[in-house]
């Protein structure tokens, strides 16, 4: 079986082809990181409009890049929300347009299950549901047990800022280009976590929900301090930015590790196992804090499932793999799907809902 996933939510267009096998047949990837960054961030008018320009050459590059034509393939998967919704207008629309012209099924992928389920393809049996998922992005940051395609039961997640925008944020604070997340842990490599005490929101509080706006805060007003007088962001030095983002990095370990400990208690309690966990989503690629949630699967007896950092940030890979997962247990959508700017994940549909 082989499907084209086709993903356009935010500021990468992206097409790609995997097959049931787990081989991945061709992935394509265009960020528009330049087109954006004058403006410090997404600009949804410019996305979608860039959607629309690269789009049809990349699904062309894809098939180029796996020797397929369209009528070798079994179905075609795109985006269907949650994100940006003229950007997910682009990716639908032409996914309806091939499926139906080549009378192929059409597929309705939610973005989150394409991060959710990204592991199954590259980690295989080591995630046969259910597994435990911590999903941070820059619009979410969640605790959730995946029972199987379509069926997530949330067990947390943010009540303000998402990981991946309290980085992004933070990094803007300090001057930092947009995406600031990257950056970020480049730079703290060479900063002294200890330098700065900053807060742990929500450590050692009962359950699995996290918030990030009061560690912002926090930054902020340590980048005051460091200012001085004008209060200008250029007065701090190389080494005041490292040591802001190491600080800020091991506060978001400590939190995450808390609250992965509580949704492993949760989650052993419901199904006699503490994991896998399996961590998705671009703050993913984050490696420093994959070494942290290393060393807490360690203690606990059970494995980190991390795909590899390509394919953490978004991708068409994850949209065509939850396409080919929904398509072989038949949960193919039908061309009047509407693209859904929300859709959280335990709103879908899955295995348990079919007649
Ligand atoms: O999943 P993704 O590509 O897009 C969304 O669906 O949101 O995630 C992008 C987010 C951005 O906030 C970016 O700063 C963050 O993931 N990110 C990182 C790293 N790489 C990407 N955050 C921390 N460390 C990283 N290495
Ligand atoms: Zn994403």
């Amino acid at each position: 079986m082989k499907v084209l996933g086709i993903e356009t939510s935010c500021d990468e267009t992206a097409a790609a082809i995997v097959d049931s096998d787990h081989n991945i047949l061709a992935n394509r990837v265009l960020s528009q990181l330049e087109e954006h960054e004058p403006y410090g961030g997404v600009v949804p008018e410019i996305a979608a409009r860039s959607h629309m320009d690269h789009l049809d050459r990349l699904i062309r590059e894809a098939l180029d890049e796996a020797k397929l034509g369209f009528e070798d393939l079994d179905g075609i998967a795109a985006t269907a929300g949650p994100g940006l919704i003229g950007g997910v207008f682009v990716g639908v629309m032409t996914a309806k347009a091939i499926a139906a012209a080549r009378k192929l099924p059409f597929l309705a992928v939610n973005h989150l299950e394409g991060h959710a389920l990204t592991a199954r393809l590259t980690e295989g049996e080591a995630a046969a549901f259910p597994y435990l998922l911590l999903l941070v992005s820059g619009g979410h940051c969640q605790l959730l047990a995946v029972e199987d395609v379509g069926c997530y039961s949330r067990l947390g997640g943010t009540i303000d800022d998402a990981v991946g925008e309290a980085f992004d944020k933070t990094a803007k604070m300090m001057g930092l280009p947009y995406p600031g997340g990257p950056l970020m842990e480049q730079i703290a490599k060479s900063g002294d976590a200890t330098r700065f005490d900053l807060p742990r929101p929500m450590k050692g509080r009962p359950g699995c929900d996290f918030s990030f706006s009061g560690l912002k805060t926090a930054v902020r007003k340590k980048i005051l301090e460091l200012a001085g007088a004008d209060g200008a962001v250029s007065n701090l030095t190389d080494q005041d930015r490292s040591d802001l983002a190491a600080s800020f990095q091991a506060a978001v370990g400590d939190v995450l590790i808390d609250r992965c400990a509580h949704a492993m208690d949760f989650f052993a309690a419901r199904y006699g196992r503490p994991g896998p966990l399996v961590v998705a989503g671009g703050v993913a690629a984050n490696l420093a804090l994959r070494s942290r949630l290393t060393e807490l699967t360690d203690q606990r007896q059970t494995r980190l499932l991390a795909p590899p950092v390509k394919l953490c940030t978004d991708n068409g890979v994850m949209i065509a793999w939850a396409g080919l997962e929904r398509l072989r247990l038949g949960l193919t959508d039908s061309l009047d799907f509407a693209p859904r700017p929300r859709w959280p994940l335990d709103q879908l549909t899955g295995v348990k809902d079919r007649t």
